[in-house]
């Protein structure tokens, strides 16, 4: 059989898994999962939720609409771009995808740009998807760092804050700013911030750069609302060319995204009862994560070069100890080298970890390797 090989590889995330799975099997011992890129504190509870969903209905048997939910996508509006959610058609903006990584990838088949940039430290998948679409790409160090005469229509620039794997969050004056400039170029900046929402509630920011030219906000349900096994995510941009061809690319890809998820995560977050669970879930969520890292920041683990005296704001922290070393402490991790693609020695070691976790069991299997 031939087959179009697109010398992309597995993300090395997946096999450290596999790795802490077998090693906890073999030896009986428990081990903590660092190595992911859920939150583990809760589970929301759909309990209530779901006692609103009918299964007899069209609504949760038959295809959706090819851009999603009409009232889904309104209600997103309302989540995310409130001061505009009241224009007529604005929810056309946004189309609903089965998850953040396939809103990615449909954007970087649409895009016809000449060079991607990702951030110096960043999330594997986005330069295999890349590889896979045969899109060049390179990788910058801060946004300021970005030389504004060298970009262009040509252009596209990744953004990931708080990002995925360091959990730095920067200021939101800066970011905007740096977005401004950045688009003014013509250069198209994704806006792939899917952990953003954990901890901004009300949150203004999308609204302050929905009406930029060149914004795209690639989005993630499996986050915030902590539901990554309903595949559940959006695109938006006001841009009609890629809004057209976007349109034409979800027919032939999905023929329609599917339906019941979009009404839970719609119940979610326009019912009381999912208002109530939603809030429950990001408070206990983000009061875990905050006291794992004041662990972390009072044993001195964090490391300074990315850090200077700030602190990640989650759900992951790179820590002065290597993935092998924490792995003989039965702790899962991933070494920082996976998430750079230059200097690889250099920063192998230190790991990312997963700071959403129980905090009774963080301090537990972490003062271990302290
Ligand atoms: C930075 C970033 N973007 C997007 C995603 C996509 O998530 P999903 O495909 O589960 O929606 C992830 C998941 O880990 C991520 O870390």
């Amino acid at each position: 059989m031939k087959v179009n090989i697109s010398n992309a590889t597995f993300s090395s995330i997946v096999g450290i898994g596999q790795k802490v799975k077998k090693a906890s099997k073999e030896s009986g011992e428990q081990y903590i999962e660092l190595n992911r890129g859920v939150n583990a504190v809760t589970e929301i509870d759909l309990t209530s939720v779901m006692k609103s969903i009918d299964f007899n209905s069209k609504e949760f048997q038959v295809y959706a609409p090819n851009l999603g939910s009409e009232s889904f996508r309104k209600a997103i509006a309302k989540e995310y771009f409130p001061a505009f959610s009241q224009q007529p058609g604005f929810e056309n903006n946004i189309a609903i995808t089965p998850g953040g990584m396939p809103a990615l990838d449909l954007v970087i088949q649409i895009l016809n740009v000449e060079n991607i940039y990702f951030p110096k430290f960043y999330w594997g998948s986005y330069s295999k998807m890349a590889t896979i679409r045969q899109k060049k790409f390179s990788f910058y160090e801060e946004l300021h760092e970005l030389d504004l005469h060298h970009i262009n229509d040509s252009s596209c620039v990744f953004i990931c804050d708080p990002n995925n794997p360091t959990g730095v969050k920067l200021d939101d004056d800066y970011l905007l700013e740096m977005i401004t400039k950045i688009t003014a170029t013509g250069a198209i900046v994704i806006f792939d911030s899917p952990y953003r929402k954990l901890f901004y509630e009300p949150d203004n920011f999308f609204d302050k750069i929905a009406q930029l030219d060149n914004i795209i906000v690639t989005e993630s349900f499996s986050k915030w609302v902590g539901l990554s096994g309903l595949r559940m995510g959006f695109i938006y941009t006001k841009n009609k060319d890629f809004n057209s061809e976007l349109n034409i690319r979800l027919l032939y890809e999905f023929n329609a995204v599917s339906s019941p998820p979009q009404m839970i995560i719609e119940r979610v977050m326009t019912t009381p009862v999912g208002r109530l669970a939603l809030d429950d879930f990001r408070k206990k969520t983000t009061e875990h994560i905050a006291a794992n890292i004041d662990y972390l920041k009072s044993k001195d683990l964090l490391v300074k070069e990315i850090y200077g005296d700030t602190v990640p704001m989650g759900i992951f922290a790179i820590i002065k100890r290597s993935e092998d070393f924490l792995f003989q402490h039965k702790i899962g991790a991933v070494g920082l080298d996976k998430f750079v693609y230059h200097d690889k020695d250099l920063w192998s070691s230190y790991a990312r970890i997963c700071v959403s976790v129980q905090h009774d069991l963080f301090v537990e299997f972490m003062s271990n390797a302290v």
